[in-house]
């Protein structure tokens, strides 16, 4: 289990517990996360799930593949050097305390 705290475009944040294997998407969804649509349900082709990793945690997630790269030039609002999505993050041990900021809209 991992705690995982979501911080939305207005400042609010809300910390959640995402067991080990699930991807920090489902964890969002499962919680009723506000601002993750996750439309295609994890199949890494809707980018409805991106995310902002806070800097602290951006080298301790697993790297990006080349289709969570590409599809993140889709994003509503324009990706930076922390946008991840979030169905392409596996939920680990390691990852007790990520924090992440959803953007202000994901369509
Ligand atoms: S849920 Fe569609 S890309 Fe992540």
């Amino acid at each position: 289990m991992a705690k995982v705290t979501f911080v939305d475009a207005g400042g609010a944040s809300r910390t959640i517990n995402i067991p080990v294997g699930w991807s920090l998407m489902e964890g969002a969804v499962q919680h009723d996360v506000a601002g993750i649509l996750a439309e295609c349900g994890g199949g890494c082709a809707c980018a409805t799930c991106h995310v902002f990793v806070a800097p602290a945690w951006a080298d301790r997630l697993p790297p990006q593949t080349p289709a969570e790269n590409d599809l993140l030039e889709c994003t509503a609002v324009t990706r930076t050097a922390y946008s991840r999505l979030s169905c392409q993050i596996p939920i680990s041990d390691a990852l007790d305390g990520l924090v992440v900021t959803l953007p202000e809209r994901q369509t």
